[in-house]
């Protein structure tokens, strides 16, 4: 464990999110008229991991239960392809979140059932790392301390028993970004968030040595009439994970959670500029890294190498962002054309 964390934080790199589930892909593909069936499924997650040069700037990729069992064309192991490369597979293993009884507009996060034995086997399958989601909605009202609570006693529990199988846990409690709550509000309900999480994981004696937090960065909610800028969210980013995230916790990682893709890289150059830190901050974007890719793509073989490098430019424009290194003027910069190769 201690390993793979090192080497998940290593330097100039971080996490791609692929891990969504059947209904949440469906969704994507649907959007830009891709069929969502096993089969271009499977297509599209090879397009991602084959692509050549990702492993300077990802360390590890996050697997859907399906992909792990999923092979190339060429009959190469998913987990393979990207151990290949230098990225260490991680895996989703929550099975998603469903309403929480007696709490209207709340959720909880399933999948501890089964769970001891499903890690044994997804380690088997090449895993290294796994992780849980929970959501926790804002409004006026909610979250509730209980459905903060409920969540936070799953994710630790999650964590224990990852541990216990030789698995690093990904422990993300995702507060969302939908909702007219200002940045102010969006602070406090992550604090409170945060706080809760850690206490449960200090409960179930989870090894904070041996794990990673993904949270959302501390932003206006999506439909607040005043947008914060980059500056005062990651002052506030960094504020509230300073006052909550233990510093033997090694690593922070970020989820993207809606935004734009520039505009998440944008921030996340902000935490990291000249930030001083007790854990080492990094990006788990799903949507933030994948959705020019996946434009890119539309479904065709004939449109592999294009959304190849547009993966590629998202990695490298994050990487640049975790050293405070990222400017507009990336965007611009045209990139060396890749070479399709086996890899
Ligand atoms: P987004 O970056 O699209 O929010 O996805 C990250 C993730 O892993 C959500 O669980």
């Amino acid at each position: 464990m201690n390993e793979t964390v090192a080497a998940l934080l290593t330097r100039d790199k971080g996490v791609l999110a692929a891990d969504e589930s059947f209904p949440t892909i469906a969704k994507r593909f649907e959007a830009l008229g891709i069929e969502a069936t096993e089969e271009s499924r499977r297509a599209y997650r090879e397009m991602l991991f084959t692509t050549v040069g990702m492993g300077e700037f990802i360390s590890g990729v996050i697997l859907f239960d399906e992909t792990l069992r999923q092979r190339t064309q060429d009959g190469v192991p998913m987990a393979e392809v990207l151990s290949k490369q230098g990225i260490i597979p991680g895996i989703k293993v929550d099975m998603g979140a469903k309403a929480l009884a007696a709490f209207a507009g709340e959720k909880i996060t399933m999948g501890l059932d089964g769970l001891r034995e499903r890690l044994a086997e997804y380690r088997e399958l090449g895993a290294r790392f796994t992780k849980w989601r929970a959501v926790i909605a804002v409004d006026e009202h909610l979250p509730t301390r209980a459905c903060i609570e409920a969540n936070a006693g799953a994710l630790a529990m999650f964590a224990a028993l990852s541990q216990e199988a030789d698995l690093v846990p990904i422990v993300e409690p995702e507060v969302l970004m939908n909702g007219k709550h200002t940045i102010a509000r969006c602070e406090e309900v992550t604090t409170l968030t945060l706080k809760a999480v850690c206490g449960a994981l200090f409960e179930q004696r989870v090894v904070l040595e041996q794990m990673l937090l993904k949270t959302g960065m501390v932003l206006s909610g999506a439909e607040c009439p005043e947008q914060a800028d980059a500056e005062i969210a990651a002052n506030a980013t960094l504020r509230c994970l300073r006052r909550t995230v233990p510093a033997a916790v090694p690593g922070v990682v970020f989820l993207s959670g809606g935004q734009s893709d520039e505009s998440a890289t944008q921030k996340l150059n902000a935490i990291c500029r000249g930030s001083d830190t007790p854990w080492k901050v990094t990006f788990s974007f799903g949507r933030a890294l994948q959705a020019p890719a996946m434009n890119a793509w539309k479904g065709s073989p004939d449109n592999v190498i294009g959304a190849q490098k547009a993966l590629h430019h998202r990695a490298r424009c994050n990487s640049a962002a975790i050293r405070g290194k990222y400017s507009a003027e990336m965007e611009k910069t045209g990139l060396p054309l890749l070479e399709r190769e086996h890899v």
